[in-house]
């Protein structure tokens, strides 16, 4: 699959990228869950698992990010504006939950993209760091179906999709909260991706064995944003 993009790497030598990379099969043994998976060159991973066929818009995004980055993002429409964007950060806590991700929607470039309520994420079991990364596991409703001035947009029944992505080494201003402002990429590409294979019929059983924290799904982005 097509990626391309501007890489300026942690140590800020920036390259311009085009070449073929494509999503495969990726299983995780401590979850269980099957994701459509793709790591890009800046060693950043994104993971879609999707239903089977569902009426409403879910699925499940895991993101797995080299510490030296301090946000890395996913357009789900594959470019930055009028799509839903699924934000991560760090959180640098002690202890308690260690990374997070934000709901955003941009209308321009010129701003933080702003909140957008039209996605929901359940945290999942795999939302943590260690000394070389940290990641975020999460269930969104809502990031597979959108309705902007662009258009209606239904990635459901699609088999595969353009995503973008943005990264920078610069942590959010507050990383506890995902209501932050951060600043702007240093990086941003897209990529074409496999959406057949991130399908499976044990959706809804890769999302109820894995509680954030074996506790029921109690950390929403709605608790977030109150
Ligand atoms: C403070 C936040 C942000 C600012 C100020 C910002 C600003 C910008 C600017 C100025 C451009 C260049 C536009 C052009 O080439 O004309 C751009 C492009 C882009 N940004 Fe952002 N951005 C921000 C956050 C994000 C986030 C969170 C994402 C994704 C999760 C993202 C994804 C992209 C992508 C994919 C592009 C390439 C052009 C496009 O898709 O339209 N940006 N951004």
């Amino acid at each position: 699959m097509k990626f391309s993009g501007i890489l300026c790497g942690v140590a800020a030598v920036c390259s311009t990228v085009s070449a073929q990379y494509t999503a495969s099969r990726y299983y995780e043994k401590t979850s269980g869950i099957t994701y459509s998976s793709i790591t890009l060159p800046n060693g950043v991973s994104y993971r879609i698992s999707l239903p089977a066929a569902s009426n409403i818009s879910e699925a499940i995004l895991q993101i797995v990010v080299p510490k030296a980055f301090g946000w890395c993002g996913l357009a789900w429409g594959g470019h930055m504006t009028n799509n839903p964007l699924s934000v991560h950060w760090a959180t640098k806590a002690k202890s308690g939950q260690k990374a997070i991700v934000s709901s955003r929607m941009a209308f321009g470039y010129n701003a933080v993209p702003n909140p957008y309520i039209g996605a929901t994420y359940t945290y999942l079991k795999g939302t943590t760091s260690n000394n070389t990364h940290w990641q975020v596991t999460s269930y969104c409703v809502g990031c597979t179906r959108w309705s902007t001035s662009d258009g209606d947009v239904d990635l459901t029944t699609q088999s595969e999709t353009q995503f973008a992505y943005a990264c920078s080494s610069v942590a959010p201003s507050t990383p506890t909260s995902n209501t932050s402002t951060f600043n702007v990429h240093e990086q941003n590409g897209i990529w074409t991706h496999d959406l057949s294979i991130a399908r499976n019929v044990s959706f809804a059983s890769f999302v109820s064995t894995n509680p954030y924290k074996g506790s029921k799904r109690d950390v929403e982005e709605r608790e977030w944003f109150a």
